[in-house]
């Protein structure tokens, strides 16, 4: 019998709590040993839930506790998760989370001390919620060297951009749209500003090449700017508008990372990605292309890739994981040197001045909308494009993946 603690008993933490009681035989079967949640710490009391016997308020009785050998930590943030889950590992307790605040920031440092002490710091369910993504990085796609990742990895943007694109609603009515279903947060900034992907995809790009890439680093784009009138031009293009977590290993060998939104032409795989479903594109050196696909978000999906991650610690008692992630810092290129395609809107008046900055543009045309003139550029860097575009009064520019 292996005893569980659990950090939290959220949306997450009650999930975790739910997939070990629900699936309790297969689950024994599949770790070797059954597995029981012994302890829950959380600030609040949870009367008539079937946890209410297991609530501590004090971390103590957890990290204390040494027929607790695993912990989960599903708090979010990094205060005081980052305390608490170091103070486990230094206890020689093994630790699953989903927190990728605290994976992103403190990854290589918590994976260290998991190493010294033979225990695992493992973080499946950090990035891509239910969808296997972190285990296929670090264990199966190992022959390759990662020359691109590309991710929808934010199911509440995905959600709020699938409304635009079908309801023809704008960016507000959509959120509230999300918010009401309970799939956007009060305070949805960190989701559509871009931070959660930007967290995400820093953990992935880590992984990707084995070095810490700092997620202030990544250049950051949000969905707030998104209009009726991109959406209208997208359509027009037959593609749609994905809010991308991308990295990409250039042929110089330097990585750049960036999180905005971009046209997804209907060609793409990434193009039918819809409501909160989020999907990771790969691209190895020999492998070629592969896609995960799925729940990026959810109770009972997040918690199945907790429990994974638990049942791979029970089989793995004593014996460290090696996850290649070092503190070294992976120096990004900068977001000015990274080449692509960019479509463009500007008023009507700046039609001319427009042709004269980029001689070779494709004009858009939608019949939906009126004095505007739309263009995709071809190749440049981004740097090139920012001057070209200065003084032509850009209403807005989307990155174009068509
Ligand atoms: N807010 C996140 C999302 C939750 O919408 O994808 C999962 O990280």
């Amino acid at each position: 019998m292996v005893g569980i603690g659990i950090l939290g008993y959220g949306t997450i933490g009650s999930g975790v709590f739910e997939v070990i009681n629900t699936n309790k035989e297969s689950i024994a079967k599949r770790a070797g040993e059954p597995i029981e949640v012994k302890r829950i710490c959380d600030l609040r009391d949870f009367p008539g839930d079937p946890a209410e016997k297991l609530i501590t308020h004090d971390f103590k009785d957890i990290v204390n506790d040494p027929e607790i050998s695993i912990v989960v930590e599903t708090m979010g943030g990094t205060k005081p998760a980052y305390d608490f889950v170091k103070s486990a590992l230094l206890a020689g307790k093994s630790v699953a989370t989903s927190n990728k605040e605290l994976v992103a920031k403190y990854g290589p440092e918590l994976i260290e001390i998991a190493k010294e002490h033979n225990e695992n710091f493992l973080f499946e369910a950090s990035v891509g919620g239910g969808i296997p993504i972190i285990r296929p990085l670090n264990q199966a796609i190992t022959a390759d060297e990662i020359l691109e990742i590309k991710g929808i990895l934010n199911g509440t943007t995905n959600y709020i951009l699938t409304k635009m694109a079908r309801q023809g609603s704008d960016y507000h009515a959509s959120l509230k749209e999300a918010q009401e279903l309970g799939y956007a947060e009060r305070n949805p900034e960190a989701d559509v500003e871009g931070y959660d992907t930007c967290r995400k995809i820093a953990i992935l790009t880590s992984l990707a090449y084995g070095m810490q890439v700092d997620y202030e680093d990544i250049y950051t784009e949000g969905i707030t700017k998104i209009s009726v009138e991109d959406m209208a031009y997208a359509k027009a293009l037959d593609a749609s508008i994905k809010l991308l977590g991308e990295s990409r290993r250039a042929d110089n060998g330097v990585v750049y990372a960036r999180v905005a939104p971009a046209l997804v032409s209907a060609h793409s795989p990434l193009f039918s990605v819809n409501d909160v479903f989020n999907a990771i594109f790969v691209k190895g050196n020999v492998l070629d292309d592969v896609m995960f696909y799925g729940r990026g978000a959810g109770k009972l999906p997040t918690a199945s890739a907790v429990v994974s991650d638990v049942i791979d610690e029970v089989k793995h008692k004593g014996v460290h994981i090696m996850i290649q992630w070092s503190a070294s810092k992976l120096t990004l290129g900068d977001i000015k040197d990274a080449k692509g395609e960019y479509f463009v809107r500007v008023p009507a008046d700046k039609k001319d001045a427009a042709i004269a900055a980029f001689p070779n543009l494709s004009e858009v045309k939608s019949d939906k909308v009126k004095n505007e003139f739309a263009f995709i550029t071809d190749t440049m860097t981004e740097g090139e494009y920012a001057d070209r575009a200065k003084d032509l009064g850009v209403l807005n520019m989307i990155r174009s993946n068509l």
